[in-house]
């Protein structure tokens, strides 16, 4: 009698697109952010911060730590500047809010949805995700977050939303800056 014959089912294999290419997960870059939110409150990173305070009047940021899967940048930012809605190609995200207060604009599939992001709030930015970051109108204190972005962050996407109410990528481009115009 003839043994059973199992089929031999060939594997599906998922787009490489699908996944991104880095061992660590948005928990793990929620973490890096917490940890070196501490270090900056600890005044571990003093010796980076401008001399004579975070400037008014324009963005400024500085990179914190760096390696081959993980990058991880201070970010202060100025009242009424927006990064423009874009995307962090193939590099997942993260932030924790050091002080003041964020506006995040995020693409839903349909409409820009606004959440606030306060003084030790935190987001994770899987694949995909499309957003605009902003200082919160009238944050009474300076608006300081720190980021992370595995593998480090190299390009960005940028997109505006159409008359249809559909997104149209406008632009992608290579950038050694965290988040944006
Ligand atoms: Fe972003």
């Amino acid at each position: 009698m003839a043994s059973s014959v199992v089929p031999v089912i060939s594997s599906v294999s998922h787009p490489a697109a699908a996944s991104p290419p880095t061992r660590l997960r948005i928990a793990d870059l929620l973490h890096a952010t917490d940890h070196f939110a501490d270090g900056v409150l600890e005044g571990r990173f003093d010796h980076l911060l401008p001399y004579g305070g975070f400037p008014a009047d324009s963005r400024w940021y500085t990179r914190l730590h760096t390696d081959d899967e993980l990058d991880v940048w201070l970010i202060s930012w100025a009242a009424g500047h927006a990064t423009d809605l874009h995307d962090h190609c193939g590099s997942l995200g993260a932030l924790t809010v050091l002080s003041g207060s964020l506006h995040e604009y995020r693409w839903d599939g349909g409409h820009l949805r606004r959440r606030r992001l306060d003084a030790g709030d935190q987001a994770g930015f899987p694949l995909g995700w499309v957003h605009d970051v902003t200082a919160a109108p009238a944050a009474s204190l300076e608006t300081l977050s720190v980021h992370a972005y595995s593998p480090p962050l190299a390009a960005m996407s940028y997109y505006e939303v159409t008359p249809r109410q559909t997104l149209r990528r406008i632009r992608t481009e290579l950038t050694d800056q965290p988040e944006g115009a």
